[in-house]
Parts: structure tokens; sequence; C-alpha cells
């Protein structure tokens, strides 16, 4: 037998204390830079006042909309009316989605490739959810509230969308279709 090899009765090797005290500390120092980062990025948001808006502001240059809110039996009164893609004077567009138990308004929705689109979703009854397949897309539709964001299709192509909130007995038939078409 040769002195590398091990009996079963032989004590465990222990580790150098030192070195393990080293790795704790590399430990310990990844964790108090990231938490300085955290403390300095929630810090200096606060500082610009970038933080998350509470007011309920999106939308409020819509007609019928104030402060965010607007009433889901009042749609009329509202670009809703006229679901889908709108352009506006400037030349920049939205898209105004209507759920509504158990369908998007509209049916099929036709955007462009490569154009920057700000949407516009609310719910004319009950909470539903409008979530686009394969995209980031997905947001909780609110009666009563506007919900919006901007994005930028970079691929045309057959999006599949669907209510992604339980809103009643026909929400797995709440399933419609983005087509964007490729950029003129
Ligand atoms: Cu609408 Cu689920």
């Amino acid at each position: 037998m040769t002195k590398s090899q091990r009996h079963l009765t032989d004590p465990v090797p222990r580790l150098e204390h030192h070195s393990l005290e080293q790795i704790e500390n590399i430990w310990f120092g990844i964790a108090a830079v990231m938490s300085f980062l955290l403390f300095m990025s929630a810090f200096a948001s606060f500082i610009s006042g970038t933080y998350p808006g509470l007011n309920g502001a999106s939308g409020h240059h819509l007609a019928g909309v104030v402060n965010g809110r607007l009433d889901p039996k009042l749609l009329a009164a509202t670009p809703f009316a006229k679901p889908g893609l709108h352009q506006n004077p400037d030349g920049s567009l939205d898209v105004f989605v209507v759920t509504r138990a158990f369908q998007f308004e509209p049916a099929v929705l036709h955007v462009p490739a490569g154009k920057p689109l700000t949407f516009y979703v609310t719910s004319a009854d009950v909470l539903h959810g409008y979530s686009v397949d394969g995209t980031n897309i997905n947001v909780t539709s609110v009666p009563g509230q506007v919900a919006s964001f901007t994005t930028t299709f970079r691929h045309a192509g057959t999006y599949n969308t669907v209510c992604n909130e339980y809103c009643g007995i026909g929400h797995h038939n709440m399933v419609t279709r983005m087509i964007v078409d490729p950029p003129q």
C-alpha cells in the first residue's frame, strides 16, 4: 500500500482555516457591493423623481379619460369607441384595445412593424388580461382604468393574443391574433 491511499478510518482531511475565511470575505464583499449599488440606485431614482407614478395618469390626454380613469359604460365617448390603430396628427401611432367578455376589440389587430406604437388597453366589463405570445406584452385590463405601454415590433408576423386573467365561462375562448405587417 502506498502512502497516498486513504483508509476509511483516516480522519477526513480538514480545509485550511484561512482559505475558508478568504472565501467568506469575498462573498461578504460581493454582498456589500450589491447592497451599496441597490441602495444607490433606489436613492438616485428617489432624488431624480423617476420612481413609479402612483397617480394613475396613463392616458390622461385622451378624451373621456381623467387621471387614467374612465367610465367603462361610456367608452363611446372615448377613442376606445373605435378600437384599433389610430394615427395622430404628428404621425405617431396609438393602438386602442377593448377587452370584453369574451372577445378582444378589434377582433384582429393590424399594426406595422418597425414603428413605435403606444397601446391603450381597457375593459368594458370585468377584469381581463392582454398577453401577446412571444413578446413581453402582458397587461391587466381593468374596467374603469387605462393600461398603457409603448412598444415597437421588430419582426412582421402573426402573434397570438390571449386573455390571461380568469374572466368567466368563456375565458378559454378569449383568444385573438395580432398581425404585424412588414414595414412599407
Ligand atoms: Cu377575458 Cu379571461
